[in-house]
């Protein structure tokens, strides 16, 4: 393992107030997204939505790095160039979702545990040679009626913390992504006591895996009512929920966390990573920035439809997006910004 390798991607990555575009939908979920829009669900359709994010002009301004899948990572642009040789000549730093998803947990109805341990050792030596300097594992934690169960919390903290072990080896800083999931209608406090156990066990075994903690990157949901909770607090209370229960929870160590999105309205995203760091950011250890994938990518999505007449437009509402999240980073950004199309 070369530290000074992952501690200086990791802070790369969330250095400049810039962050992460998420682009690793697996196919399912790109299919979903596409199907919803009328958009025909084929690998060259993929293909070139995947193309017309990459060749965003000014992507880099506010993006250090983007998160591929299997699929996208194996691809190239009209003229054959390759979208991580695109990605690297633009200044983003290619990463790569290397779980397989996550499946029922047997024995505990309705909950999941992310699989894709096997081989991975393989794979991570593949994918570095391909270039990736970075990886991501998501598991999903439900929030319900005696969920999550300690035995959901454990086999998923252990598979994340065993997935980072094996990615540090192979030179890539992990991104470590336990999402609780906004599905539900529990409350703020739900939410936040779901995640702080979460993350204590989390960062339990990533110590029990000797996992460099600089050479990481934590990739957390923000601490927020269910989707269907009669009570949505407003963004200045869920900033300090959030803030308050990461520095119960984070260690020092870790150089950034990177938000996901997971369902917020674009906008509110924003809004909501903008209100912490508006108000928190001198007093914070770690960076706070984002790592989204429909709150940067849905806007775009919704504009291309598919049609290549859209793609100026289209990648225009990307780049608007992501300049509002680094904004956001900067606890900068405001009605005025968010308008300046
Ligand atoms: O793992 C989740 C994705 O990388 C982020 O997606 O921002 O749409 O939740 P999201």
């Amino acid at each position: 393992m070369n530290e000074a390798q992952l501690i200086d991607t990791a802070r790369s990555l969330v250095g400049d107030h810039k962050g992460l575009l998420a682009m690793d939908e697996s196919v399912g979920t790109c299919n979903k997204r596409f199907a919803a829009l009328g958009i025909p669900q084929t690998v060259e359709m993929r293909r070139k939505y995947r193309e017309m994010i990459i060749t965003t002009p000014g992507l880099n301004e506010s993006i250090s790095g983007a998160i591929l899948f299997d699929e996208t990572i194996r691809q190239q642009n009209a003229d054959g160039t390759p979208f991580i040789k695109l990605l690297i000549d633009a200044g983003i730093i290619p990463g790569i979702k290397v779980d397989m998803g996550a499946k029922p947990l047997a024995g505990f109805p309705g909950e999941k545990v992310t699989e894709g341990l096997d081989g991975l050792r393989d794979r991570f030596a593949e994918y570095s040679k391909m270039g990736a300097r970075f990886a991501k594992w998501r598991a999903v934690i439900v929030v319900g009626k005696d969920l999550p169960s300690r035995a959901c919390l454990e086999a998923n903290a252990h598979a994340l913390a065993r997935y980072a072990a094996l990615c540090q080896e192979a030179g890539l800083v992990p991104i470590v992504e336990p999402e609780v999931l906004m599905d539900g209608s529990h409350t703020l406090a739900q939410c936040q006591a779901v995640t702080a156990e979460a993350l204590h066990t989390v960062f339990e075994q990533l110590y029990k895996q000797h996992i460099l903690l600089e050479g990481l990157l934590l990739k957390p949901n923000m601490i927020l009512p269910g989707l269907d909770c009669s009570i949505q607090e407003d963004k200045a209370a869920t900033a300090e929920a959030t803030v308050k229960l990461l520095l119960k929870s984070v260690p020092a160590a870790v150089p950034g966390i990177a938000f996901l999105s997971g369902g917020q309205s674009a906008e509110l995203a924003t809004l909501r990573l903008n209100a912490m760091n508006r108000v928190f950011k001198s007093k914070l250890p770690w960076a706070l920035s984002f790592s989204f994938g429909r709150a940067l990518q849905q806007p775009a999505l919704e504009i291309w439809k598919g049609d290549k007449a859209n793609i100026k437009a289209a990648q225009r509402a990307l780049y608007h997006r992501a300049k509002c999240n680094r904004a956001a980073c900067m606890g900068e950004y405001n009605e005025t910004l968010e308008h300046s199309v």
